[in-house]
């Protein structure tokens, strides 16, 4: 290269001891003598920003731990946004909604458990179909053998004997009836819609109010909606109708909080004993007292309330008042699933 062969040539790295053992450099370096026996030294460029050493072990730091942050929350969030899909679908099936099945999306393990909650929800909303089905079919078909029962009843000749016949074959009728027009509600779905919310309460509390019972409805704020008018109007009716029967005067109240419609009704009767409170929610389901004449009905209004109110991704629940009394609260969210 100069022409010598026997020129020395030295190359260090860093914290190399060489030449008296002193370090040379703290970095890659090498030297090689020229003929008049002096040295020339290359050694890499090193950037310093300006900054010291610590400075720049500081940035390095900050940088790697920026970095992988970001990359463990990007890979977080494509986890974890179908597990929350998987955790929604399975509250609003749960909660009594049709079945809607999961898209197949993500990684594999994601997507094998996704179609195997389709399947599961497939099997589930058979049986319950199957039910419904089959319940509608008893119902059905108990209504001949009724007719002809009630026809023979008219050879009777005890007329005490032949009244009370009469009044068992009459309720039932009204139940086979009563189950027939649940199942049927529960199977078919009417078209979402936007109405005025406030509007459709008025026009059930002025029905209430035609017809002699007390409910009030102070100041209904005005409130568009989107879900379905017809099914909405029979809950409130079921619900003001059971406070008026048991509590002998209601009070209808409506506001919106959270992303959600809140509406309230509230009697003065003396409520339900806490422990019967769930049970209510049963189809034919009746407190013993309240299992007469005056009060007649099958114990269908609040499962046939509470399933319309969950098919719209709400929930209706009932409680207690002080001193006494009972309210039931419609849930409803601002945008039914
Ligand atoms: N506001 C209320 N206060 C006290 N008890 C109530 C109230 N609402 C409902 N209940 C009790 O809950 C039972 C079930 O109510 P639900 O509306 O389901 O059926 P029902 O009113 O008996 O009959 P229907 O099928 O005609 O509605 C009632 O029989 C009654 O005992
Ligand atoms: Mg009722």
């Amino acid at each position: 290269m100069l022409d010598r062969p026997d020129a020395a040539v030295l190359a260090s790295e860093p914290h190399d001891d060489f030449r008296n053992g002193e370090p040379v450099s703290d970095r890659y370096t090498i030297a090689i003598e020229l003929s008049d026996h002096s040295w020339v030294q290359f050694d890499t460029a090193q950037r310093s920003w300006g900054l010291d050493h610590s400075s720049r072990l500081l940035i390095t730091v900050l940088f790697v731990l920026l970095s992988s942050g970001l990359i463990a929350s990007v890979a977080s969030r494509y986890l974890a946004r179908p597990v929350q899909r998987f955790a929604d679908a399975a509250e609003t099936f749960g909660a009594g909604a049709p079945a809607v099945p999961l898209q197949l999306s993500g990684p594999l393990e994601i997507r094998e458990a996704a179609a195997a909650f389709n399947a599961m929800q497939e099997r589930i909303q058979h049986l319950m179909d199957a039910r419904t089905e089959m319940v509608t079919a008893i119902s059905h078909d108990l209504r001949a053998p009724l007719t002809r029962m009630r026809m023979r009843g008219e050879f009777i000749d005890d007329g005490e004997q032949q009244r009370k016949l009469f009044r068992d074959v009459d309720e039932m009728q009204a139940m086979v009836e009563a189950s027939l027009a649940f199942f049927r509600l529960d199977g078919q779905q009417e078209e979402m819609t936007r109405f005025e919310l406030s509007e459709l309460i008025l026009t059930v509390v002025d029905d209430f109010r035609d017809i002699g019972q007390l409910v009030e409805s102070p100041d209904l704020m005005p409130m568009v909606y989107q879900g379905r008018p017809l099914a909405l109007k029979r809950v409130l009716t079921n619900l003001i109708e059971n406070a008026v029967k048991y509590g002998s005067r209601a009070r209808v109240a409506l506001k919106a909080q959270n992303s959600q419609v809140i509406i309230t009704i509230d009697d003065d009767g003396p409520g339900v004993p806490p422990t019967l409170l769930a049970k209510l929610f049963l189809p034919f389901f009746r407190i013993e007292v309240s299992r007469n004449r005056a009060t007649g009905g099958f114990g269908l209004g609040l499962p046939s309330a509470r399933s319309i109110i969950r098919n719209h991704g709400g929930e209706l629940t009932l409680e207690n008042r002080q001193p006494h009394g009972l309210r039931a609260i419609v849930l409803l969210p601002m945008s039914p699933k």
